[in-house]
């Protein structure tokens, strides 16, 4: 008899319970929610798990201060950290999270030393090269979760300014996961078949790809803290691409060696996730104006992967 594939959510906060709440929903996964704050993530994770008969689902879930109850998981979502607040940039939060990524990874690898690593923790693309270097994994299984939210947004707005339904939207950011530097494809993108610039003016497709780039700081805005529905959302398709085997094309962030003419950063790409992990990473065909915004968020990147004490 098989077992059902285990994921841990390393930071039960806004973002690790809404990820919980996606992945119950689906049944993907036992779950493991660990935080520092004493206590709070089992009662999370007994709030969940309580919402298991109403919803028919029958995954295990459980809450931890500790990593014993995490051994053997399949796939460990980083999410431990300080998020920004309103005016905040995600790359100021880089001393205290680079600290904090760094003690969940090393606990996180010898309890489960086969799994695939998702760190959502910001600045994204640097905490994702830290998690590299840190767990000594294959580059494989280190995957940022960036791309998965900022294309979402960008084909939610594709959808609204069309209007029609984001089932047939398809379109993809990738870069550096931060408001100046995230490179939205708009030239890529389609809705049913059709090219975005076929469908929209091209100062509409600028209004777009403006409000993408910042699309996290517009709710901070609103909301006075970080966003955690999209970013949940994102996470757990991820999550499933991983567990199911599905070998989704998902923008992620991931370690290039020879890629896109870069090596050794953590960046943005389309790649296919599967159950080895990242399992392709697919080249794109960039005009001189895209692969100049390309260049400019990997020298960003490079600049904060240069600030960390590695
Ligand atoms: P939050 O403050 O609601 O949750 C963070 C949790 O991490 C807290 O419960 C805290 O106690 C916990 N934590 C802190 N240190 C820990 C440690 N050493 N071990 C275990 N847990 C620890 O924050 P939120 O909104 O959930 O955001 C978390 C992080 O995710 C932030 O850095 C934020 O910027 C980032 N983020 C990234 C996104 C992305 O697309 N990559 C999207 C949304 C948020
Ligand atoms: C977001 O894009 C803050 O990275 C987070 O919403």
């Amino acid at each position: 008899m098989g077992r059902r594939p285990k994921v841990t959510i390393v930071g039960a906060g806004m973002v690790g319970h809404t990820t919980a709440h996606w992945l119950a929903t689906e049944e993907i996964a036992d779950l493991v929610l660990v935080d520092i704050i004493e206590k709070m993530p089992m009662g999370k994770a007994l709030d969940l798990q309580q919402a298991g008969p109403i919803r028919d689902v029958d995954v295990s879930i459980v809450g931890s201060n500790g990593y014993e109850e995490t051994a053997g998981s399949d796939v460990v979502v980083i999410i431990a950290g300080i998020a920004r607040k309103p005016g905040m940039t995600r790359e100021q939060l880089i001393d205290t999270n680079s600290g904090i990524v760094r003690s969940v990874v090393e606990q996180v690898v010898k309890h489960s030393p086969d799994a695939a690593l998702i760190v959502v923790t910001n600045p994204l693309d640097a905490m994702t090269y830290l998690t590299y270097k840190v767990s000594g994994f294959p580059r494989e299984r280190v995957i940022g979760e960036s791309g998965a939210l900022d294309s979402t947004r960008f084909r939610t707005f594709i959808a609204k300014e069309v209007g029609l339904s984001v089932e047939d939207v398809s379109g993809m950011v990738i870069g550096a996961h931060t408001d100046k530097d995230m490179v939205p494809l708009p030239r890529f993108a389609h809705v049913g078949g059709v090219p975005l610039g076929h469908l929209v003016a091209p100062d509409r497709i600028e209004a777009i790809v403006a409000r993408t780039r910042r699309g996290g700081a517009e709710i901070t805005e609103l909301m006075g803290s970080s966003a955690f529905f999209a970013p949940g959302a994102a996470i757990a398709q991820m999550v499933e691409a991983i567990v199911r085997d599905k070998k989704r094309l998902i923008p992620s962030s991931v370690l290039l060696d020879g890629e896109y003419g870069e090596r050794n950063v953590c960046i943005g790409v389309p790649v296919v996730l599967g159950g080895r992990g990242v399992e392709r990473i697919i080249e794109l065909p960039l005009n001189d104006e895209e692969r100049a915004a390309f260049k400019a968020s990997v020298a960003a990147v490079r600049e904060h992967i240069g600030s960390l004490k590695l």
